[in-house]
């Protein structure tokens, strides 16, 4: 079977999971031809961990032509040099999440990806999970109504506890909103529609961060970035939803997401996961679990790169993790992340992508 052959470029923390799974479940449309890294016993752990054939530079990676596409899993300050390197050389690319770290660069990645006639994919990939997919099709058949409201929260006391090089949390292009927004926000926008407006305040809880994991036990990291992040979004549905999300969080009670629609309530499973649970409340009832109606409820971080190479393939038409979805999500992120406190008016407006079907093939098509 013809697959896309891809270049991962990053072989850090998250890498594992993607190679696990691209060389796993989603070996179907995908092969991993060679990974890189500026560390290169990064590589070399992965491409002997995984089977990975080939080790590369990047640059040897943008000129080697059996490369269709690149997956960047470095961190967030390279992701928009890495991303437009690789688009300037005439590959598909999938990013890890954030697509960039401004809206301005952001937009140029996918203006040069639409001049080039390539694809530009963004994670996350979550929402494409049994837990949101089955939201989705609830909120698609009308179980709670017109959505009128909700409630999304991600507290917590940021990662430098437990992540080996955590530093970067706490630069320009990560922060709550920019490192775990990205789920949020993408699975509210699957499930509601494009957001229309927003209304934002925000804070630091702290100047300096400790790291208590190893290797870097007690260094002390200098906070950049605003680590309580509040927005009030108005999506173009007419729904009104409240979010926070917080490094500075040490205990809370909060849901991860509720939407309240005319008819009902639902609760939304952590966005940042694939699996449930998913529970529904009709008017008058309290909440009830629903069993997920997907597939996908493990750990699945690479379907949106294997729905990307099924696209490239010509096997699906439905790029769900998209260029555009990617670019919204970021100038949501930028509006809430900046200086001041007015009403922001979105400018772009992506359509809302298709929800995947119950029953799936095995070829890894959607
Ligand atoms: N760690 C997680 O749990 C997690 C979860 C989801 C998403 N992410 C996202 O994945 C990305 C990577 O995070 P991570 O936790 O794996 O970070 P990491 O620091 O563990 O790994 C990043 C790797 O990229 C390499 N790298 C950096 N710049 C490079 C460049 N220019 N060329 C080649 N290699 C380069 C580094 O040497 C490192 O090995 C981030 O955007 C992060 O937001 C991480």
């Amino acid at each position: 079977m013809e697959k896309i052959n891809v270049g991962v470029v990053g072989c850090g923390n998250i890498s594992g999971i993607y190679f696990a799974n691209l060389t796993g479940i989603f070996g179907g449309s995908v092969k991993v031809f060679a990974c890189a890294d500026l560390i290169e016993e990064n590589a070399i752990a992965a491409a002997e961990k995984y089977g990975i054939p080939r080790i590369m530079t990047l640059d040897e990676m943008l000129g080697c032509r059996d490369i269709q596409a690149i997956l960047n899993l470095t961190t967030p300050l390279s992701h928009y040099s890495i991303n437009k390197q690789a688009l300037l050389a005439g590959k598909h690319v999938y990013c890890e999440k954030p697509l960039s770290i401004t809206f301005e660069e952001g937009a140029e990645l996918c203006r040069i990806a639409k001049e080039k006639g390539l694809l530009l994919g963004c994670a996350p990939d979550t929402f494409m999970g049994a837990g949101i997919q089955t939201c989705r099709r609830l909120i698609d058949e009308g179980k709670i109504g017109r959505p009128v409201g909700g409630n999304a929260f991600m507290l917590c006391h940021g990662h430098e506890s437990w992540h080996p090089n955590p530093a970067f949390y706490y630069k320009k292009g990560a922060g709550p909103m920019f490192d775990m927004g990205p789920y949020y926000l993408t699975a509210l926008v699957n499930l509601l529609g494009p957001v229309s407006e927003i209304a934002t305040m925000n804070g630091r809880g702290f100047e300096t961060r400790t790291i208590t994991s190893q290797p870097r036990y007690g260094e002390e990291v200098a906070v950049e970035v605003q680590t309580h992040v509040c927005g009030l979004l108005r999506f173009v549905c007419g729904a009104v939803v409240h979010i926070t999300t917080s490094f500075d969080v040490w205990a809370h009670s909060m849901p991860n997401m509720e939407l309240y629609g005319t008819e009902g309530s639902i609760e939304v499973p952590d966005p940042n996961g694939f699996g449930g649970p998913v529970r529904l409340a009709a008017p008058g009832k309290g909440f009830e679990e629903v069993p997920l109606s997907h597939g996908f409820s493990e750990n699945s971080r690479g379907i949106g790169v294997a729905n990307m190479a099924a696209c490239i393939l010509g096997k699906s038409g439905d790029f769900r993790a998209n260029q555009d979805v990617a670019l919204h999500v970021l100038e949501a992120m930028c509006a809430m992340t900046r200086p001041g406190s007015d009403v922001y008016r979105m400018q772009t407006r992506p359509k809302r992508t298709a929800p995947l079907e119950v029953e799936y093939d095995d070829g890894v098509i959607f």
